[in-house]
């Protein structure tokens, strides 16, 4: 009798999926322009976007542009492994290490080796493992369960979130240093209905794919239907409309698929997906809770954190991110230098007109007096983030 065996599971992957990418809105090639910088490189990337954005696709390509491309690319999803099991599947076991463990076994870590290793959904891992993540980014190398010999590693890491990672770094879910870590180089994959300009190419892209795979003769999109997909506000983004087009090939009759063959999803925008944090009441429970916890530098923490979050936000566009947040863009830059998440350009260098900010109590008056950089409570109403005093205090 023959075993059925089922294929690697991984090379599996990167048979199935298409391997063609579509970048087609102008904030798509953008993106493709950061991934195109950053793929060469050996830094580890941290890919934020909602579900099915791409995240996945994002690494692989990734992978492929870099110079590990001909070593392994392995996925794993962090909220898919059991809280007891994650260690030794990450970082292997000795044999004998646990009930069960009959044999040594390699973890992922070290089965990926001279290629990447892709952590989905990295807001999962339970804390302890967090610290020792950090450890194994830190030393470069892996402990196995049941041993004490280290075992040098050589991976790129890319790591994934749908979560914002900073609220749960603020919230004490997620540690600071191991966010640090996997946030060297960051790539904020947009949801489709901020795409728009992708949803067209993405259907025809899945039109032909799904079309040769089922053997469909060519099938063309109604204007009814075009305007359907344009209108939908996709939350399950790129997977969605792929399963829509897949779907509508499945049951269309002839070769142009109408809007009553688009099963379009009717599930509203989950609560995360909507502008977030806009309702003052959530703005003001988050606050509250971070004071009940407390701990050292609040204020500057929660500081740090709004402008990460929006110069990120922004693509790293630091006009945007001052119209983003109603400031000017020297106070941005000012900030955005003194967190150190931007330099200081050689010009602010020699005329050191970048001075970083004392503690952040006093009043704007006296802070105008005494060069100091301007803070989040001087500029939380918007009558004074516009103010022109903005501009005089700076002196531009
Ligand atoms: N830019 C793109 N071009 C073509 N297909 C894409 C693109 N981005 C995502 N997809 C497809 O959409 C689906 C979801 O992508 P995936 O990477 O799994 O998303 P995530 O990891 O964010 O949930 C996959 O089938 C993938 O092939
Ligand atoms: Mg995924």
């Amino acid at each position: 009798m023959s075993l059925l065996s089922f294929p690697d599971p991984s090379a599996m992957a990167l048979s199935i999926r298409a391997s063609a990418l579509v970048f087609e809105d102008p904030n798509s090639k953008k993106l493709l322009t950061r991934i195109r910088l950053l793929a060469p490189s050996d830094v580890n990337v941290l890919i934020i976007g909602e579900t099915g954005t791409g995240k996945e696709l994002v690494a692989r390509h990734i992978h492929a542009l870099s110079a590990r491309r001909h070593g392994p690319f392995l996925a794993v999803n962090c909220g898919a492994l059991s809280e007891t099991l994650i260690e030794s599947e990450l970082f292997g076991h000795e044999k004998g290490a646990f009930t069960g463990a009959i044999t040594t076994k390699r973890g992922w870590f070290e089965a990926a080796s001279g290629g990447t290793l892709f952590l989905d959904e990295i807001g999962d891992l339970p804390q302890a493992m967090q610290v020792k993540l950090l450890r194994v980014l830190q030393e470069r190398e892996v402990v196995r369960v049941g041993s004490h010999t280290p075992i040098p590693i050589d991976v790129r890491l890319i790591a994934a979130t749908n979560v914002k990672l900073e609220e749960a770094v603020l919230a004490g879910r997620f540690r600071e240093d191991l966010y640090y870590r996997l946030n060297v180089a960051a790539l904020n994959l947009l949801p489709l209905r901020q795409r728009p300009g992708d949803i067209m190419p993405l259907a025809r892209h899945f039109l032909r794919f799904y079309g040769q795979r089922l053997g469909c003769p060519e099938t063309a999109l109604s204007p009814d239907a075009e305007q359907a997909l344009l209108q939908h506000s996709w939350p399950g983004n790129i997977r969605e409309l792929e399963n829509v087009i897949h779907h509508a090939l499945l049951i269309a009759r002839n070769r142009t698929i109408t809007p009553t063959e688009l099963n379009l999803s009717t599930l509203p925008l989950r609560e995360r997906q909507t502008p977030a944090g806009t309702a003052p009441e959530d703005l003001d429970r988050v606050l509250e809770s971070l004071c009940e916890k407390g701990g050292p530098d609040l204020y500057a923490r929660i500081e740090h954190a709004l402008f990460r979050a929006a110069y990120r936000h922004c693509n790293g566009n630091q006009l945007a991110t001052a119209r983003l947040l109603g400031l000017s863009r020297h106070v941005v830059r000012a900030r955005l230098i003194q967190y150190g998440i931007v330099q200081r350009n050689e010009k602010e260098l020699l005329s050191n007109s970048v001075k970083p900010s004392p503690a952040p109590s006093k009043s704007r008056r006296s802070l105008s007096n005494s060069g100091a950089t301007p803070s989040l409570a001087d500029w939380l109403t918007p009558e004074t983030a516009k103010s022109e005093a903005t501009q005089d205090w700076w002196g531009y």
